[in-house]
């Protein structure tokens, strides 16, 4: 597809609200841009995992326990949805993985932080599902079918897993001195990554006016983040739990939530692979992925037998 006339009937499609299917004529450029951002997501789902999983072990009851199992499975879950979405544009499941495990591909800057404490479960159940929530949310309206159908389903999920952990941050706020300042500690530490998730400035976005003219995004980074710090600082306020930014106000003109300067220079850092915990994070999946090669060879023998099996029957 290159010709003006059809570049321009797929921008009628899109503009008429229509959704994009595998099958369908696109440009090569709208395929590419979706296989790295669907890609990045799945990336990032899998990834997400490490932080939590950490403290499978050390859950403090038997219910906070299977909650958080619960959750971590789901983001295996969300991670496979998205490698199987991205498949449908023709691309490799395996050489994505590659390319994020030895290669270039990205993963969200969150999970390169650290889980100190078990608030920080807490916190990120609040605060990073609920800021995955709000992208996510926006994605399931994307023009691309299988992206949308696939975020529809993880934003079910993904509600569950802000409630867990919003409810036990307001028990953990409300609890012993020693247990409300773990959850307030947790939330300074996390505000601002998590503000960060969005991505940066409309202005220093430069893939964004292209990604939503083709409906693949229907909001931008600046909206999103926006409606975002609206929604915690309302949350905030009902369990006692203070947003460390001296600059929130009120904008009366605006009817939103003004906050103070992010810190960029970090996320820039972290992006670049020197945030605490990049390293880490790609030795264990590294790890995982080499040690895990000897089950995707059994299960592909295992297939292929199955195959010739089913065409001797027939
Ligand atoms: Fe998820
Ligand atoms: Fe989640």
């Amino acid at each position: 597809m290159n010709t003006e006339q059809e570049l321009k009937q797929f921008q009628e499609r899109i503009d008429n609200g229509e959704k994009i299917e595998p099958k369908d004529a696109m440009p090569e450029r709208y395929r590419k841009q979706l296989i790295r951002m669907m890609s990045q997501h799945a990336h990032s789902e899998i990834v997400g995992m490490l932080p939590e999983g950490n403290w499978i072990t050390r859950a403090p009851s038997l219910k906070r326990k299977m909650v958080l199992l619960a959750k971590v499975q789901d983001e295996a879950g969300h991670g496979l949805y998205l490698y199987s979405a991205t498949e449908t544009l023709g691309a490799r499941r395996q050489d994505l993985v590659e390319d994020y495990l030895y290669g270039s591909a990205k993963y969200s800057s969150i999970f390169n932080y650290p889980t100190l404490t078990y608030a920080d479960i807490c916190v990120i159940g609040w605060l990073v599902d609920g800021a995955a929530i709000v992208n996510q949310t926006m994605l399931a309206k994307s023009s691309y079918g299988p992206y949308a159908r696939a975020n529809l389903r993880i934003c079910k999920e993904e509600s569950f897993h802000k409630k867990q952990g919003y409810e036990m941050l307001a028990k953990m706020a409300s609890g012993t001195p020693e247990q409300q300042k773990m959850a307030q500690d947790a939330v300074n530490r996390w505000w601002w990554p998590t503000l960060m998730m969005f991505g940066p400035h409309d202005s220093d976005s430069p893939n964004s006016a292209e990604l939503i003219r083709w409906g693949v995004k229907t909001k931008t980074n600046d909206e999103l983040r926006v409606h975002f710090v609206d929604r915690m600082v309302m949350e905030a306020e009902a369990i006692g739990i203070t947003l460390p930014d001296p600059d929130l106000r009120y904008n009366e003109e605006t009817g939103h939530w003004d906050f103070g300067l992010i810190p960029w220079d970090e996320f820039w850092s972290v992006v670049k692979g020197d945030g605490p915990m990049n390293r880490e994070r790609i030795r264990a999946r590294r790890h995982a992925y080499e040690e895990g090669a000897w089950v995707r060879e059994a299960a592909t023998e295992y297939a292929r037998k199955q195959r010739l099996r089913a065409e001797k029957a027939s």
